[in-house]
């Protein structure tokens, strides 16, 4: 009876999340900043913090950019930074957050298959809580074309929240709904694209763990 139970709510996982998560990155966009700062228990944008230890240069592309944040982050830090995302709507909240933060990106709305960029124009590519896009051939070879030889992809894949509270094991218990109790990184198949160094790290602070994926392009 259990595993019936848990098929049919995987089976319901599967088939309603996808077009929860496609909703908040378009038409209720305007309410990303506050979904993930509450069900992360503001972690969210710590954890996407964890990708500035890896650049090294000053020209960074970020693909994904949502809502802006890190983009902000990059330039108050002073990187040249330039962001490809697919959804005009986070396009449009991310290029008002960076005018009102006087921040200089460029912020282009495009997709990660088809990088609008010159070959090897980027010392380092970031992306934090990616969708299905970073299991595509195409952007890990796109990636690959614009990223300058010993540069680095950082990409914080996932965060999980540590018990520490009422609060958080409420929320964890709300993200097992959500995503199942699998460890999602770790079952992730990794599309075959030569040229790359990976390496798995995870970033612990005391409410929770970022994984991250580190790829180095190969002379
Ligand atoms: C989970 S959100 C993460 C946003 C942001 N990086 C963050 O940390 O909050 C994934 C973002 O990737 C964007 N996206 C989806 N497919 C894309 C693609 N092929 N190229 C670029 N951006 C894409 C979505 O519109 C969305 O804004």
């Amino acid at each position: 009876m259990r595993s019936v139970m848990s098929r049919l709510v995987d089976r319901l996982r599967l088939a309603v999340a996808p077009h929860v998560f496609e909703a908040l990155y378009r038409s209720a966009a305007p309410l990303y900043d506050q979904v993930s700062k509450f069900f992360f228990a503001g972690q969210w944008g710590v954890w996407q913090l964890n990708v500035l230890s890896y650049i090294e240069g000053s020209r960074v592309l970020e693909l994904g950019y949502g809502t802006g944040d890190l983009a902000v982050e990059m330039c108050r830090r002073g990187y040249q930074v330039t962001g490809v995302e697919s959804s005009p709507r986070m396009h449009r909240i991310a290029r008002a957050k960076l005018r009102r933060a006087g921040c200089p990106a460029t912020l282009l709305v495009g997709s990660s298959a088809v990088l609008p960029l010159a070959d090897e124009c980027v010392d380092a590519v970031v992306s934090t809580f990616p969708s299905g896009y970073i299991l595509w051939e195409l952007t890990w070879r796109e990636v690959h074309r614009v990223l300058r030889t010993g540069g680095t992809f950082t990409v914080v894949l996932s965060g999980e929240l540590l018990p520490v509270d009422h609060r958080s094991k409420l929320l964890i218990r709300f993200h097992e709904l959500v995503y199942g109790k699998r460890n999602i990184t770790a079952d992730i198949v990794w599309p075959d694209v030569p040229g790359f160094d990976l390496r798995h790290e995870r970033h612990a602070n005391e409410q929770g763990v970022a994984s991250l994926l580190i790829a180095r392009k190969c002379p």
